[in-house]
């Protein structure tokens, strides 16, 4: 039996930069609102024809590669998540082995939104511990602007979401204290409605509808959140389960050294740092540069947080996260 351990990480963003006085400029909007609501003060979005999910998940995991210190043929494994994938199939994840130009090592993509990192972090942690596989690559990736509805209509949802990826090199570790603790994932489908985007599917819109309605008010291809029902489900979630990792480990809220929260808005950041007792030094956040990500927001956290020295040898970092399905999970390491 081995441990496993993230031995690299890297982030890539796109150069456009879209403020909040950008955005009211073409839909009803405030910077007050925004900030007030969100904490947001700006978000980039990819220019048209400059890069696509996959393109940023394999700028991302060139740079968490090489910080790894191995090569890219030193990878055995391929995970991808994200909620924005290039192609309706195949995933992103052949893609990424194609770009890369790494050997014909299995690619699997993850659909589990903003909890999409965690949940692909808590498979490559299996793979690695089971022996099966010494290094993983873990992406996660998201273009969100080019799919939002950046009109008044849809305001309450595309003033959130921003564009980015991040990836992490996950290795074999022999000492067992040190690394991927646990991990715990949840899901609750009976709110599988309430932040989803409908169209196209093959169960309730298809695409054929959609060319035949040939109907320009159609909404249903843009993403939909019934935003407070979400936020209150998404409070009491990230509570729970970090809890639930804490307790699997012995240990505290005081033990935290970092909590990386999934960015999905700065004021449940703020209510579960408050409800742990944490400082501010125990809790990073990069939601105001770069609004939510999906399943990049933890890597590109992760990445930040470390890049800045704030994740040090031996301390206790725990990842959470909540967002649609409704699916949520933690990750607890030591790093
Ligand atoms: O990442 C996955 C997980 N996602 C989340 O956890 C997100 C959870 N939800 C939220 O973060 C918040 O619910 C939002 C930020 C999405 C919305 O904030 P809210 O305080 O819940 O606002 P609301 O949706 O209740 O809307 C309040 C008002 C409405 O106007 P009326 O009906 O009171 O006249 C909205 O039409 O604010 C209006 N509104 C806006 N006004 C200016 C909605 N969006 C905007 C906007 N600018 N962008």
């Amino acid at each position: 039996m081995y441990n496993s351990k993230i031995i690299g990480l890297g982030h890539f963003v796109p150069e456009n930069v879209v403020t909040n006085d950008d955005l009211s400029k073409v839909m009803d909007t405030s910077d007050e609102w925004i900030q007030e609501r969100t904490g947001i003060q700006e978000r980039r979005h990819v220019i048209k024809g400059d890069d696509t999910t996959t393109s940023m998940g394999v700028k991302a995991a060139k740079i968490a590669i090489e910080r790894a210190g191995i090569d890219k043929d030193d990878i055995d494994f391929i995970i991808f998540a994200t909620l924005s994938p290039d192609y309706y199939f195949p995933g992103p994840g052949v893609l990424v082995q194609r770009d890369l130009d790494i050997k014909t090592v299995g690619a699997l993509d993850v659909r589990n939104q903003c909890s999409g990192f965690v949940y692909g972090l808590s498979v490559a942690d299996q793979y690695v511990k089971s022996g099966m596989y010494k290094n993983v690559l873990v992406i996660g990736s998201e273009l969100h602007s080019h799919g939002l509805d950046m009109t008044t209509r849809g305001r309450g949802v595309s003033v959130i979401f921003g564009d980015g990826a991040g990836a992490a090199v996950v290795s074999r570790e022999e000492d067992a204290s040190k690394g991927i603790l646990s991990s715990h994932l949840h899901s609750e489908g009976q709110h599988a409605e309430e932040l989803s985007l409908i169209a196209p599917g093959m169960g309730k819109r298809w695409v054929i509808d959609i060319i035949e309605d040939n109907d320009p008010n159609d909404e249903s291809y843009y993403p939909y959140m019934n935003g407070q029902f979400v936020f209150k489900n998404a409070v009491v979630r990230f509570i729970e389960v970090i809890m639930e990792g804490l307790q699997k480990n012995g240990l505290q809220p005081s033990d935290i050294d970092m909590l990386i929260p999934h960015q999905a808005n700065l004021r449940i950041s703020q209510f579960v740092q408050k409800k742990f007792g944490l400082t501010d030094n125990q809790v990073f956040n990069n939601i105001t540069h770069y609004g939510n990500t999906t399943a990049a927001s933890i890597p590109i956290a992760l990445t930040e947080a470390w890049e800045e020295g704030k994740i040090k040898d031996g301390d206790l970092v725990v990842l959470a996260a909540f967002g649609s399905g409704f699916t949520w999970g933690s990750v607890i390491i030591r790093w």
